[in-house]
């Protein structure tokens, strides 16, 4: 799985790539269907935590900052009622799971080391390509949420930059079930912000740029199921709330370079006992 020079000069000009028909139709289907046990194995008892990017309860919880080396779920913020309870079905409830599936669960591990991954990372120009996190998202029917515009070098910073997002889509994704949408070029511009471990406990963003995104310029990827979509970095990137009855479901991986320094205070941290891993051990 090289990137063509044609790709690769698609991937530089517009800051995503979408590579149509990466994984068949059986392998989405044995992630949908792994994603879909570890639900049923998930105790919802005692946990609440509501993953959103608008929402900033979540800065202070404990049950997503320790999830950099674990498996742990999160709800849609619409998934509770006012007394508390689960509105719908527990699987129907879950905004995603993260964010180490890919070093933790052996189905996702075997599809986030393979070998034509770490092809795809040797031709994006990485040294020392690590997994530096895994999240499914499950986009639910109704109740999905929205992803604010963002870029994934504000939660996964290194420097210099390095990250990469490859999005997998698992399930058909379209203007209804609210798709990835993106500013074509966007990239090019400055980080904005960055999300890190605030020294007072919980987290907080540090602004570096503070003028807006111009998201009426964004475009919809809509892709069928299978299809990889390379996001670079830097590039802004939102989805809207999903009102439809169809969910979206998604795969999501993220590459950075070890080579580059990964700061103490991002958000994202890991336990001695599972440091990031790159693909040498599994090809
Ligand atoms: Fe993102």
């Amino acid at each position: 799985m090289q990137l063509t020079e044609h790709q690769l000069a698609d991937y530089e000009r517009d800051g995503f790539l979408v590579i149509e028909n990466f994984v068949n139709r059986d392998t989405c289907e044995t992630l949908k269907r792994r994603a879909d046990e570890l639900v049923a194995g998930f105790e919802v008892e005692g946990i609440a935590s509501v993953f959103s990017t608008q929402e900033q309860t979540r800065t202070s919880d404990d049950y997503f900052l320790e999830s950099g080396d674990k498996i742990r779920f999160f709800f849609e913020e619409d998934a509770f009622n006012s007394a508390g309870r689960l509105k719908q079905s527990k699987a129907q409830s879950i905004n995603k799971i993260g964010h180490a599936l890919h070093d933790l669960d052996p189905t996702f591990e075997q599809f986030s080391y393979a070998k034509e991954l770490a092809e795809l990372a040797a031709s994006l120009g990485y040294r020392q390509p690590l997994l530096a996190q895994s999240m499914y998202i499950f986009k639910q029917p109704t109740i999905g949420g929205e992803v604010v515009c963002h870029q994934d070098a504000t939660f996964l910073y290194t420097e210099p930059m390095s990250v990469t997002g490859l999005w997998f889509a698992l399930e058909d994704a379209t203007k209804e079930n609210s798709c990835l949408r993106a500013i074509r070029g966007g990239h090019r511009g400055g980080l904005k912000k960055r999300f890190v471990r605030a020294a007072t406990g919980g987290t907080t963003f540090i602004t570096l740029d503070d003028s807006d995104w111009q998201e009426q310029e964004s475009v919809c990827l809509e892709v069928k199921q299978g299809t990889l979509i390379l996001l670079h970095g830097l590039l802004p990137h939102l989805s809207e709330a999903n009102r439809s009855p169809q969910s979206r479901h998604a795969y999501t991986l993220h590459i950075i370079d070890g080579v580059c320094h990964y700061p103490a205070e991002n958000w994202l941290q890991r336990g001695r006992q599972l440091p990031f891993r790159g693909f040498e051990a599994w090809n």
